[in-house]
Protein backbone atom coordinates (compact mmCIF):
# COMPACT_ATOMS: atom_id res chain seq x y z
CA UNK A 1 0.00 0.00 0.00
CA UNK A 2 1.13 3.63 -0.91
CA UNK A 3 0.48 6.26 1.62
CA UNK A 4 0.57 10.14 0.78
CA UNK A 5 -0.09 12.57 3.07
CA UNK A 6 0.03 16.56 1.37
CA UNK A 7 2.33 18.86 2.75
CA UNK A 8 1.28 22.21 1.47
CA UNK A 9 0.69 25.33 2.90
CA UNK A 10 -2.80 25.67 1.41
CA UNK A 11 -3.96 21.96 2.30
CA UNK A 12 -3.25 22.70 5.89
CA UNK A 13 -4.79 26.18 5.90
CA UNK A 14 -8.20 25.31 4.54
CA UNK A 15 -7.84 22.07 6.69
CA UNK A 16 -7.03 23.89 9.76
CA UNK A 17 -10.64 25.81 8.85
CA UNK A 18 -12.32 22.90 8.23
CA UNK A 19 -11.75 21.57 11.89
CA UNK A 20 -12.72 24.48 13.46
CA UNK A 21 -15.71 23.85 15.31
CA UNK A 22 -17.18 27.36 14.75
CA UNK A 23 -17.02 26.59 11.30
CA UNK A 24 -20.48 26.30 9.76
CA UNK A 25 -22.04 23.91 7.17
CA UNK A 26 -22.29 26.41 3.93
CA UNK A 27 -18.29 26.74 4.63
CA UNK A 28 -17.46 23.44 5.66
CA UNK A 29 -18.84 22.39 2.03
CA UNK A 30 -16.76 24.66 0.00
CA UNK A 31 -13.72 23.80 2.01
CA UNK A 32 -14.16 19.99 1.77
CA UNK A 33 -14.71 20.17 -2.32
CA UNK A 34 -11.63 22.61 -3.01
CA UNK A 35 -9.33 19.84 -0.88
CA UNK A 36 -10.27 17.20 -2.59
CA UNK A 37 -9.81 19.31 -6.28
CA UNK A 38 -6.08 19.65 -4.36
CA UNK A 39 -5.94 16.36 -3.26
CA UNK A 40 -7.19 14.62 -6.40
CA UNK A 41 -3.96 16.22 -8.04
CA UNK A 42 -1.84 14.00 -6.27
CA UNK A 43 -4.02 10.77 -6.47
CA UNK A 44 -4.33 11.09 -10.23
CA UNK A 45 -0.78 11.13 -10.74
CA UNK A 46 -0.95 7.34 -11.68
CA UNK A 47 -4.18 7.75 -13.22
CA UNK A 48 -4.18 5.83 -16.71
CA UNK A 49 -3.14 7.02 -19.90
CA UNK A 50 -3.16 6.92 -24.33
CA UNK A 51 -0.82 8.68 -26.04
CA UNK A 52 -2.52 10.80 -28.80
CA UNK A 53 -1.44 12.86 -31.62
CA UNK A 54 -3.59 16.18 -32.07
CA UNK A 55 -3.27 19.16 -34.56
CA UNK A 56 -2.53 22.45 -32.66
CA UNK A 57 -3.18 26.10 -34.79
CA UNK A 58 0.74 25.78 -35.49
CA UNK A 59 1.79 21.94 -35.72
CA UNK A 60 1.19 18.11 -34.85
CA UNK A 61 2.05 17.55 -31.70
CA UNK A 62 1.89 14.16 -29.04
CA UNK A 63 -0.09 14.27 -26.32
CA UNK A 64 -1.83 12.17 -23.82
CA UNK A 65 -6.06 11.23 -23.07
CA UNK A 66 -7.15 9.37 -20.26
CA UNK A 67 -7.43 5.40 -21.46
CA UNK A 68 -10.92 4.00 -21.67
CA UNK A 69 -11.79 2.16 -19.33
CA UNK A 70 -12.73 5.70 -17.85
CA UNK A 71 -11.52 5.98 -13.95
CA UNK A 72 -14.32 5.39 -11.62
CA UNK A 73 -15.30 7.53 -8.68
CA UNK A 74 -17.16 5.85 -5.58
CA UNK A 75 -17.94 8.54 -2.84
CA UNK A 76 -19.02 6.61 -0.07
CA UNK A 77 -22.50 7.88 1.18
CA UNK A 78 -23.32 9.93 3.13
CA UNK A 79 -20.10 12.00 3.77
CA UNK A 80 -18.16 11.20 0.44
CA UNK A 81 -21.00 12.60 -1.46
CA UNK A 82 -19.38 15.95 0.29
CA UNK A 83 -16.24 14.90 -2.11
CA UNK A 84 -17.53 14.80 -5.08
CA UNK A 85 -18.15 17.72 -6.93
CA UNK A 86 -14.43 18.52 -5.80
CA UNK A 87 -13.01 15.41 -7.95
CA UNK A 88 -15.57 15.46 -11.06
CA UNK A 89 -14.42 18.94 -11.12
CA UNK A 90 -10.64 17.35 -12.31
CA UNK A 91 -11.79 14.61 -13.95
CA UNK A 92 -14.95 15.47 -15.29
CA UNK A 93 -15.18 12.58 -17.95
CA UNK A 94 -14.49 10.04 -14.81
CA UNK A 95 -17.95 7.41 -14.30
CA UNK A 96 -19.65 7.79 -11.04
CA UNK A 97 -20.83 5.02 -8.73
CA UNK A 98 -21.80 5.37 -4.91
CA UNK A 99 -21.32 2.64 -1.66
CA UNK A 100 -23.49 3.52 0.31
CA UNK A 101 -21.92 2.77 4.30
CA UNK A 102 -22.66 3.56 7.61
CA UNK A 103 -20.34 2.58 10.65
CA UNK A 104 -22.42 1.20 13.47
CA UNK A 105 -21.43 3.61 16.55
CA UNK A 106 -21.08 0.89 19.44
CA UNK A 107 -19.36 -1.72 17.23
CA UNK A 108 -17.67 0.45 15.11
CA UNK A 109 -18.45 -1.71 12.12
CA UNK A 110 -19.37 -0.94 8.97
CA UNK A 111 -22.35 -1.93 6.80
CA UNK A 112 -23.10 -1.05 3.50
CA UNK A 113 -26.86 -0.09 2.67
CA UNK A 114 -26.79 0.97 -0.48
CA UNK A 115 -24.46 -0.09 -3.83
CA UNK A 116 -24.96 1.67 -7.48
CA UNK A 117 -21.52 0.35 -9.22
CA UNK A 118 -21.49 -1.41 -12.75
CA UNK A 119 -21.50 -5.05 -12.45
CA UNK A 120 -18.16 -5.84 -13.78
CA UNK A 121 -15.09 -3.67 -12.97
CA UNK A 122 -12.38 -5.46 -14.56
CA UNK A 123 -9.37 -3.32 -14.95
CA UNK A 124 -11.10 -0.25 -13.45
CA UNK A 125 -9.37 2.32 -11.65
CA UNK A 126 -11.20 3.00 -8.87
CA UNK A 127 -11.46 6.61 -6.86
CA UNK A 128 -12.77 6.19 -3.45
CA UNK A 129 -14.05 9.42 -1.89
CA UNK A 130 -14.41 9.28 2.03
CA UNK A 131 -13.47 12.56 4.35
CA UNK A 132 -12.50 9.82 7.11
CA UNK A 133 -10.29 7.12 7.76
CA UNK A 134 -11.03 5.99 11.37
CA UNK A 135 -10.76 2.32 12.28
CA UNK A 136 -10.16 2.19 8.72
CA UNK A 137 -13.45 -0.27 8.15
CA UNK A 138 -15.50 1.31 6.45
CA UNK A 139 -12.14 1.84 3.83
CA UNK A 140 -11.25 -1.97 3.99
CA UNK A 141 -15.29 -3.07 3.10
CA UNK A 142 -15.32 -0.62 0.36
CA UNK A 143 -12.15 -1.50 -0.90
CA UNK A 144 -12.93 -5.59 -0.49
CA UNK A 145 -16.09 -4.57 -2.52
CA UNK A 146 -13.92 -2.94 -5.44
CA UNK A 147 -12.18 -5.85 -6.09
CA UNK A 148 -14.46 -8.71 -5.73
CA UNK A 149 -16.06 -6.54 -8.67
CA UNK A 150 -12.77 -7.20 -10.64
CA UNK A 151 -11.19 -3.55 -10.09
CA UNK A 152 -7.39 -3.60 -10.62
CA UNK A 153 -6.45 -0.65 -8.57
CA UNK A 154 -8.04 1.69 -5.91
CA UNK A 155 -7.03 5.08 -4.44
CA UNK A 156 -8.68 6.34 -1.56
CA UNK A 157 -8.67 10.13 -0.80
CA UNK A 158 -9.41 10.83 2.57
CA UNK A 159 -9.03 14.82 4.42
CA UNK A 160 -7.71 13.34 7.53
CA UNK A 161 -6.91 9.65 8.24
CA UNK A 162 -5.51 8.04 11.83
CA UNK A 163 -2.71 5.78 12.57
CA UNK A 164 -4.77 2.92 13.39
CA UNK A 165 -6.72 3.11 10.43
CA UNK A 166 -4.08 3.23 8.01
CA UNK A 167 -2.36 0.64 9.86
CA UNK A 168 -5.99 -1.65 9.37
CA UNK A 169 -5.72 -0.88 5.99
CA UNK A 170 -2.60 -1.98 5.43
CA UNK A 171 -2.92 -5.24 6.83
CA UNK A 172 -6.45 -5.86 4.68
CA UNK A 173 -4.92 -4.76 1.69
CA UNK A 174 -1.82 -6.49 1.47
CA UNK A 175 -0.43 -7.95 -2.20
CA UNK A 176 -3.31 -5.11 -3.34
CA UNK A 177 -2.68 -2.28 -5.74
CA UNK A 178 -3.95 0.39 -3.12
CA UNK A 179 -3.07 4.00 -2.60
CA UNK A 180 -4.28 6.39 0.02
CA UNK A 181 -3.78 10.13 -0.36
CA UNK A 182 -4.22 11.69 2.92
CA UNK A 183 -4.85 15.73 3.45
CA UNK A 184 -3.46 14.96 7.02
CA UNK A 185 -2.32 11.91 9.24
CA UNK A 186 -3.88 12.61 13.12
CA UNK A 187 -2.78 11.77 16.12
CA UNK A 188 -4.86 8.65 17.15
CA UNK A 189 -8.34 7.65 17.71
CA UNK A 190 -10.33 8.49 20.83
CA UNK A 191 -12.22 5.81 22.71
CA UNK A 192 -15.43 6.49 21.09
CA UNK A 193 -13.80 6.00 17.64
CA UNK A 194 -13.27 9.19 16.45
CA UNK A 195 -10.06 10.84 15.29
CA UNK A 196 -7.76 12.41 17.43
CA UNK A 197 -7.76 16.32 16.52
CA UNK A 198 -10.13 15.58 13.36
CA UNK A 199 -13.15 17.49 12.88
CA UNK A 200 -16.04 15.61 14.62
CA UNK A 201 -18.48 13.77 12.36
CA UNK A 202 -18.08 14.80 8.79
CA UNK A 203 -21.30 13.82 7.58
CA UNK A 204 -23.26 15.92 10.04
CA UNK A 205 -20.73 18.67 9.78
CA UNK A 206 -21.75 18.55 5.86
CA UNK A 207 -25.20 18.40 6.10
CA UNK A 208 -25.67 20.52 9.34
CA UNK A 209 -26.87 17.54 11.56
CA UNK A 210 -25.26 19.46 14.52
C1 LIG B 1 -17.90 8.07 8.71
C2 LIG B 1 -16.91 8.44 7.64
C3 LIG B 1 -16.40 7.11 7.19
C4 LIG B 1 -16.42 6.29 8.47
C5 LIG B 1 -15.01 6.20 8.99
O1 LIG B 1 -19.10 7.67 8.14
O2 LIG B 1 -17.47 9.19 6.61
O3 LIG B 1 -17.20 6.49 6.20
O4 LIG B 1 -17.25 7.00 9.39
O5 LIG B 1 -14.95 5.38 10.10
P1 LIG B 1 -14.14 4.02 10.13
O6 LIG B 1 -12.82 4.27 9.48
O7 LIG B 1 -14.01 3.73 11.61
O8 LIG B 1 -14.95 2.97 9.42
P2 LIG B 1 -20.41 7.33 9.01
O9 LIG B 1 -20.49 5.86 9.25
O10 LIG B 1 -20.47 8.21 10.20
O11 LIG B 1 -21.58 7.66 8.01
P3 LIG B 1 -22.01 9.04 7.31
O12 LIG B 1 -21.01 9.30 6.21
O13 LIG B 1 -23.37 8.73 6.80
O14 LIG B 1 -22.00 10.12 8.35
N1 LIG C 1 -16.25 9.40 11.28
C1 LIG C 1 -16.23 10.75 11.36
O1 LIG C 1 -17.03 11.43 10.69
N2 LIG C 1 -15.33 11.32 12.18
C2 LIG C 1 -14.45 10.63 12.90
O2 LIG C 1 -13.62 11.23 13.63
C3 LIG C 1 -14.49 9.22 12.82
C4 LIG C 1 -15.40 8.63 11.98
Amino acid sequence: MRVHVADHPLITHKLTVLRDARTPSPTFRNLAEELVTLLAYEATRNVRTTPITVQTPVAETQGLAISDPRPLVVPILRAGLGMLGGMVKLVPTAEVGFLGMVRDEQTLQPAIYAERLPDDLSDRQCFVLDPMLATGGSLIAAIDYLFARGAVDVTAICLIGAPEGLAAVERATEGRNVTIVLGAKDERLNEVGYIVPGLGDAGDRLYGTV
